[in-house]
């Protein structure tokens, strides 16, 4: 029977999705993306070299693998040819493996001078976005005047649509953000390439998943940024304007939730957020900044710096529950080696009242201190250990201790950023 398997970052993105996708396709014929953009980035070392793979899905550089956007995913053609381009310049020819949902939505340069001018206008209110004009795109979506993957292949349809686009979009820019318009021409050269590019790899990805299944085909799904960034859930207003977490696979890949098998959550073995919004855990001294340093916490697309904590348990086990996660892939580790104590956050307390619950409202969590468990560290290095067995025995306790505040066993643990890095405790067959 074909398995399938979801991976979704359990805490605010950044937790080392890419080398876990990238690990497991070894047994998959198809990964699919089903969320987010190209404000996701996803950085994998394999035999020493580094990729950074913002849209397409990690598992671009097996053999043999069809990697898929769904209709859920929001595309800019240029972010897409730029990324397909790169890929050939380093051998991977991209094209012959990519599938490209009709009806994903397109993310035009109007809705990056959206991006832009609303976080600039919100001043210290500021979500952080990656002014990728991800949120924008997802607005056009919801009120129903998106351009899609589809209208590329018509090139009057899409001049038509685009107009219409450019008079609300320009209108706002212009008259409420006192900004700069954006001209069409540009736009519909981006277009034309893209078509050129792109119109032998646009599908009908419903179709084709349910195809694959029923060829016993294994399917991952590749979720980008972290549950606590979903819209519906997360922190918000500091969030992405996607379904992150494990109900966003079905609609936003048309592969239907009954036919999921195993829901794998990736998470640090510490915390770290980029943008703004609340964040408990937060480190704001000497061993917040070790743990950047250590973790080389940089984003993998803006390049801005992480903001580092300690585990937040509460967070984690919520996250648990919303993606009715398997198991737990706990990456980086390493980056606790040395420490001689590590802490855990295991509820919250404010003025009034104490949480074992993540607060839904985030004023609230704004308020929240975090109540801490101290476990001792372990002064060896982990780096590049591959069995159980020879971590140190407090560094087993620690993982231990994760895995039961969040309610989810540990099915992996990675110890450095190359793929064969990594402790298995579970059987990929
Ligand atoms: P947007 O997705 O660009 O609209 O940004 C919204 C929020 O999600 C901001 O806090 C971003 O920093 C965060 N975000 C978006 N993509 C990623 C990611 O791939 N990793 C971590 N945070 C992300």
């Amino acid at each position: 029977m074909a398995r399938t398997m979801v991976i979704l970052g359990g805490q605010w993105g950044d937790e080392g999705k890419g080398k876990i996708v990238d690990l497991l396709t070894e047994k998959a014929q198809v990964v699919v993306r089903f969320q987010g953009g190209h404000n996701a980035g996803h950085t994998l070392v394999i035999d020493g070299k580094r990729h950074v793979l913002h849209l397409i899905p990690s598992g671009i550089l097996h053999e043999g693998v069809t990697c898929v956007l769904g209709q859920g995913v929001v595309i800019s053609p240029q972010a897409l040819m730029d990324e397909i381009d790169l890929l050939n310049q380093k051998g991977i020819s991209a094209l012959e493996k990519l599938k490209v949902s009709s009806a994903a939505v397109l993310v035009l340069p109007y809705h990056v001078a959206l991006d832009k001018a609303r976080e600039q206008a919100q001043g210290d209110k500021a979500v952080g976005t990656t002014c990728r004009g991800i949120g924008p795109a997802y607005e056009d979506k919801v009120a129903r005047r998106a351009l899609r993957v589809v209208d590329l292949l018509t090139p009057s349809l899409f001049e038509q649509k685009l107009e219409k686009n450019l008079e609300f979009h320009n209108f706002m820019l212009t008259q409420y953000y006192k900004v700069a318009p954006v001209s069409k021409e540009p736009i519909l050269e981006e277009a034309e390439r893209a078509r050129k590019y792109l119109s032998n790899v646009i599908t009908d990805v419903p179709a084709l998943l349910a195809t694959s299944y029923a060829q016993n085909q294994n399917i991952i799904f590749e979720g980008a940024q972290g549950a606590l960034l979903d819209v519906d859930h997360g922190t918000y207003p500091y969030v992405t304007s996607s379904n992150t977490t494990a109900g966003g696979v079905a609609t936003g890949s048309g592969f239907g939730p009954r036919y999921l098998q195993e829901i794998i959550g990736v998470t640090k073995a510490y915390c770290t957020r980029v943008g703004g919004g609340p964040f408990p855990t937060e480190l704001k001294d000497n061993i917040g900044k070790h743990l950047a340093e250590v973790g080389k916490e940089v984003g993998a697309t803006t390049g801005r710096p992480r903001r580092c904590g300690w585990f937040d348990a509460v967070a984690m086990r919520r996250s648990a529950q919303l993606n009715s996660m398997t198991w737990l892939a706990i990456t980086k580790l390493d980056v606790l080696d040395g420490l001689k104590e590590i802490k855990i956050c295991t509820g919250y307390r404010t003025p009034e009242k104490m949480w074992d619950n993540l607060p839904v409202d985030c004023e609230q969590l704004a308020l929240c201190e975090p109540i801490y468990e101290i476990w001792p560290g372990w002064q060896s290095s982990t780096q590049g250990i591959r069995t159980w067995g020879d971590l140190p025995k407090a560094a087993r306790n620690y993982l231990e201790r994760l895995a039961q505040l969040v309610g989810t066993p540990i099915g992996m643990v990675s110890t450095g950023a190359d793929r064969r890095d990594t402790i298995m405790l579970t059987s990929f067959e």
